[in-house]
C-alpha cells in the first residue's frame, strides 16, 4: 500500500513539475513565482516540445524524416514560472544551442536525422542539468 502511494505521488508530481520543486536550492526565488497554480507559457511550451520530440523519435525509428509541429523559437519569449531564470544569459545560451539543433534537424536528410536528434535531446538535457533538473528523468525517454 505504501509503495502504491509513493508511486502515485511520483506520477502526480511529474504532471505538475516546474523547476521550483527541487534542484533550485541555490536561490530563494520561490517567493517570486508569479503563477504558482497555473502553468507558465514556458512550461506549456516545454510539454509540447516533449510530445513533439516523442513524435519525431517515432518518425525516425520508422525511417521517416522527422517534422516538428512546435513553434520552438518561442522558447525566447514564453513567460516562465521564474522569469529571472529565463532572462539569464545562461538560459539564452542553452536555448541558442537547442534552436540550432532544431534548425539542423529540419534541414537535414533522413539519414542524418538520428544523430542530430540525439544532439538535440542532449541540448534539452544540458539546459535542464544546469537550470531545472526535475524533468530530466522524463526527457531521457527521448533518447
Ligand atoms: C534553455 C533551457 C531549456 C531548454 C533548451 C529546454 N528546457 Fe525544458 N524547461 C526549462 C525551464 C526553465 C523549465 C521550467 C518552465 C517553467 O516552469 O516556466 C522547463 C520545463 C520543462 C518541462 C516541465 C514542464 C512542466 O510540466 O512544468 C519539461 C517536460 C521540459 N522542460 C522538457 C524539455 C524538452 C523535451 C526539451 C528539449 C526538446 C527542453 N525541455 C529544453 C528550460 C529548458
Amino acid at each position: 500500500m505504501k509503495t502504491y502511494l509513493s508511486i502515485l505521488i511520483v506520477i502526480i508530481s511529474f504532471g505538475t513539475w516546474a523547476c521550483n520543486n527541487e534542484g533550485n536550492t541555490r536561490s530563494n526565488t520561490a517567493s517570486k513565482i508569479i503563477n504558482p497554480n497555473g502553468d507558465s507559457e514556458l512550461a506549456l511550451l516545454m510539454r509540447a516540445m516533449f510530445d513533439d520530440g516523442m513524435d519525431m523519435k517515432t518518425a525516425i525509428e520508422k525511417g521517416q524524416h522527422p517534422s516538428t509541429k512546435v513553434d520552438y523559437a518561442k522558447i525566447f519569449t514564453a513567460t516562465a514560472t521564474e522569469p529571472d531564470k529565463a532572462a539569464s544569459p545562461e538560459f539564452k545560451a542553452f536555448a541558442d544551442v537547442y534552436l540550432e539543433q532544431m534548425k539542423a534537424l529540419e534541414n537535414c536528410t533522413t539519414e542524418e536525422a538520428a544523430p542530430i536528434f540525439k544532439t538535440m535531446v542532449t541540448s534539452c538535457m544540458n539546459c535542464h542539468a544546469a537550470m531545472c533538473p526535475g524533468p530530466m528523468v522524463r526527457i531521457k525517454k527521448l533518447y
